[in-house]
């Protein structure tokens, strides 16, 4: 090989600092074990500036960013609410952040009670008393019930249970998480109050049923007032039921799903219990189950031994589902979080959501169709109106349009069962006069749309990209920095 010089990276991106050359014995230590392909021939062409336009460069950035400690971030199913600062300086201190997993439990006393305590805790608001919490997101924890629910089937032999039934309001994690765990799909339909069809449940339930898997309250915003005899007749027929209770912020404190006959559910931590998860993460999903079902759930579980708290697998586990033990700052933050609240705190949380949704929706149903206009929980769907159709305007130019406004969009084009749907979620941390600032926004597009104001096409107008081709930005993504 030729005596190339070696220049790092790391030395030529200091201020004041020309790129290190190796030569001779330094540069050949320094590139052993590297592949040649990867050794680099000339100094790598890196802009060099000062720290304070790197600053008003990234400032300026930071200022283009929508956040909830900014705005309102309406966002139908993602239960964007804020998230106190105090979680999140502790999740920050050392004791936490130094912390490493492969530390023996003997010297992680303090992270294994969080753990353990925690378990208790979603134990407790649950109804459910095994709990696993290593799964890293709802999705996952559907995943890791699913295959719960399979090695319970499994150790029973009855092999054959291999159809789950999902109402089709379910949210759309469901579906696929059952592919993924090896089950069969099959749709209940929802009744015309937007509820699951207990007829058409019954029609569906036979000897190949595994289980139901229900979005509760589900993805209307409606709380499944059949859930009793829901979970009875799923029972009589040897399934089980399988709660996504990633809407437990709209119950929490209220009911427990134990009670009600649900076997298995997860948690969306960093929806109902405090962290911020805007951007894709990070999260935590965990489960929880039925005592019968506790021997399968994934090990490692923390546990209370004499001698203080250990790991251990429970008999039948399903085996480790993420590294470690979960994503442990986001325990952490949970567990603060029900710390401060308590359960009559985490009630008036959940019963705070749901006024905000129903206060919401009293002000907007004037001007938007809402299908299902009853009392919802924690959130609402509504639609634009045949009169606003006729002027052509959809749902997408709605969202747009509310970004000149100030806001996040509401979710749209979901739950499916809707066409067209705008799907509102304002949390239980938002004041009245945001509500009422936001309502009005609502308000001023409805009008808008029904004169057929142009804007509505044109909008965003005050972002510095407009509207761009979501459909191709997903396909074809271009990446490059500074391409033409
Ligand atoms: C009802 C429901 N189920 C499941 C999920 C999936 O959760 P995650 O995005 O953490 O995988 C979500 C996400 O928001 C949800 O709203």
């Amino acid at each position: 090989m030729s005596e190339r010089p070696i220049r790092l990276l790391f030395e030529a991106s200091r201020p004041g600092r020309r790129c290190t050359t190796y030569r001779g014995a330094d540069r050949a230590r320094a590139i052993e074990g590297l592949p040649a392909r990867e050794v680099r021939e000339h100094p790598p062409q890196l802009p060099e500036n000062g720290e304070l336009d790197i600053v008003r460069h990234f400032t300026r950035l930071s200022r283009r960013n929508y956040a909830i400690t900014t705005s309102f971030y309406p966002l139908g199913s993602c239960t964007m609410k804020y998230n106190p600062v105090v979680n999140e300086v502790l999740a920050a201190e050392n004791p936490w952040t130094g912390l490493h997993p492969f530390q023996d439990p003997g010297e992680i006393q303090g992270a294994l009670a969080v753990m353990a305590r925690l378990q208790d805790d979603l134990a407790e608001a649950t109804g459910l008393p095994g709990v696993t919490l290593h799964p890293a997101a709802g999705a996952q924890g559907e995943l890791t019930a699913l295959m719960v629910l399979r090695a319970w089937l499994d150790s029973r032999g009855e092999t054959e249970r291999r159809t789950i039934l999902i109402p089709d309001s379910a949210h759309g994690t469901n579906p696929a998480s059952c592919t993924l765990a090896g089950f069969k799909v099959v749709t209940v339909k929802s009744d015309d109050r937007g509820l699951c069809d207990l007829e058409a449940l019954a029609s569906l339930l036979d000897a190949t049923t595994a289980g139901l898997m229900i979005t509760n309250p589900n993805t209307l915003g409606l709380f499944e007032e059949g859930i009793e005899d829901i979970c009875r007749m799923v029972h009589e027929a040897g399934g089980r039921v399988y709660m996504d209770g990633a809407n437990f912020n709209a119950i929490a404190g209220i009911t427990r799903p134990g009670d009600f006959g649900i076997d298995m559910m997860h948690l969306n931590l960093h929806k109902t219990f405090s962290t911020p998860h805007g951007g894709g993460g990070p999260g935590a999903g965990p489960v929880c189950v039925a005592d019968d079902l506790a021997p399968f759930l994934p090990g490692p579980r923390v546990a209370e031994g004499e001698d203080g708290f250990l790991l251990e697998d429970p008999p039948q586990s399903v085996g480790r589902l993420r590294g470690w033990h979960g994503n442990f700052l986001v325990l952490l933050r949970a567990y603060a979080f029900i710390r401060r609240l308590g359960g009559p705190g985490l009630r008036r949380m959940a019963e705070a959501a749901v006024l905000n949704a129903n206060y919401l929706r009293v002000k907007c149903n004037s001007s938007w169709r809402v299908p299902f206009d009853r009392i919802c929980m924690h959130e609402f769907v509504a639609r634009p109106t045949k009169a606003m159709k006729e002027k052509g305007i959809r749902t997408l130019d709605v969202a747009k349009r509310l970004i000149d406004l100030g806001y996040h969009p509401p979710t749209i084009y979901f739950p499916l069962v809707v066409a067209e749907a705008i799907m509102v979620e304002p949390t239980e941390t938002e004041s009245k006069e945001t509500l009422d600032a936001f309502a009005d926004a609502m308000n001023q597009v409805a009008e808008e749309a029904l004169r057929g104001d142009p804007i509505l096409h044109a909008a965003p107008v005050t972002t510095p990209v407009g509207r761009v081709d979501e459909a191709r930005a997903v396909k074809d993504p271009n990446l490059c920095f500074r391409c033409s």
